[in-house]
């Protein structure tokens, strides 16, 4: 995470930059302290993970808000510890937010997340930018956001964003997103506008399956510095917020194999951990690899399921050979796992174990089940 952290901050050269590390993806102070001393700030979207970014000493200058639903105690929050800049998604909350900054006698620096009718090749559930998403300002809008800026005098807008969607296989949609946010940001700056910076989101995609080659992060870097030039926007800082290609591919889900089940034709590997754990599989039709920790991958395939009570609790299918047991790694596991895990059926919530340099350096506090009972037992 580290290296690839600091490959990222490389790329840029001598180029004006802010990458915010989406804590969505993975919360753990381990590794948001890892990855902000690394140089990067943060991306959150609530009020628990702004507390969280500060109580790891990450500096209010280094944090963006965003989130389309962000309650009047989660702005105060905000624009009390004077973040780098509070990202709108509508006008009305443009409004809301003068309104809470005005209350407080505060100014907001604020953006407004476009909306740039931008369809990406990616699961439904992750594609944010197109017309009918809930996300962001539609193109259509812009004049009524302006206004809202320019009438309120607690607003100071810094930027113009725009994030259209997650796990991108390749640059063209990125690069297509970063045309639009310039083309923005270049009429507002033509009326005589100060801007700070543009923002052309995150979502750079991993390889999930093994064989195909999702672009680095730096390569987005490159893409996103090629159209900020073309455009004549070089002075501007370029702020990213990459989440998933920071972790993903540096955490492993571990479990162990309960037992084996056989059935004609079928068969069936049956886990101790499921979709509680990971919930990609059964909410995105993700296939996270999975391997056995003691012997490499085989010809046969076995349909690995958790042990939850919804068919949905699916791995799908993996080479593990003729007898398998024992541990398996679920492969990518580092993003948007324990950050959507889950208690259902009764199962608490998995450890977690950080290692540096193949050295085991933290261990999360894990979650008995005894904890699990006594707090259903208050509900
Ligand atoms: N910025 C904004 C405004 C976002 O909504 C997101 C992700 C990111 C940045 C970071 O995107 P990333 O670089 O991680 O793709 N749970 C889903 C992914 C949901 C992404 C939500 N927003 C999954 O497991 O695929």
């Amino acid at each position: 995470m580290v290296a690839r952290a600091e490959a990222l901050e490389r790329a840029f050269g001598g180029a004006p930059h802010l990458v915010a590390y989406a804590t969505k993806a993975n919360s753990s102070a381990t590794v948001i302290r890892a990855l902000t001393g690394a140089g990067l700030g943060v991306d959150v979207v609530s009020g628990g993970e702004l507390a969280l970014a500060r109580a790891c000493g990450v500096r209010a200058e280094k944090i963006v808000m965003s989130g389309v639903g962000k309650r009047d105690d989660e702005l105060d929050r905000a624009l009390g510890e004077r973040i780098f800049a509070l990202q709108a998604e509508s006008v009305e909350e443009l409004s809301r937010i003068a309104d809470r900054a005005r209350a407080l006698g505060v100014g907001a620096r604020v953006t407004f997340r476009i909306k740039p009718g931008v369809e990406i090749d990616s699961h439904a559930h992750i594609s944010t930018g197109h017309d009918a998403a809930k996300f962001g300002v539609a193109l259509a809008d812009l004049a009524a956001a302006w206004a809202v800026v320019d009438g309120r005098p607690e607003l100071t807008a810094v930027g113009v964003s725009a994030h259209v969607g997650s796990n991108l296989a390749d640059t063209a949609p990125y690069e297509a997103t970063a045309r639009i946010v310039c083309d923005v940001a270049k009429a507002r700056l033509a009326g005589g506008h100060t801007l700070e910076y543009v923002n052309f989101g995150g979502g750079f995609g991993i390889d999930y399956d093994g064989r195909t080659d999702a672009p680095e992060p730096a390569v987005f870097v490159d893409a996103a510095l090629t159209v900020l030039r073309d455009a004549g926007l070089a002075q501007l800082t370029l702020l990213m917020e990459p989440g998933r290609s920071l972790v993903a591919p540096f955490g492993v889900l571990l479990a162990r194999i309960v037992q084996t089940k056989v059935s004609g034709e079928r068969r069936w590997v049956v886990l101790d951990a499921g979709m509680n754990d990971l919930v990609r599989p059964a909410l995105y039709q993700a296939h996270h690899r999975i391997e056995l920790l003691s012997s490499p991958p085989a010809d046969t395939e076995w349909r690995v399921v958790g042990p939850v009570c919804e068919s949905s609790d699916d791995f799908g299918y993996h080479p593990l050979g003729d007898a398998p047991s024992g541990l398996v790694a679920i492969r990518d596991a580092g993003a948007y796992g324990f950050v959507m895990a889950c208690e259902y059926n009764g199962r608490p919530l998995p450890a977690e174990l950080f290692l540096r340099g193949g050295e085991l350096v933290h261990t999360s506090p894990s979650q008995g089940v005894d904890s699990w009972v006594a707090r259903r037992l208050e509900a």
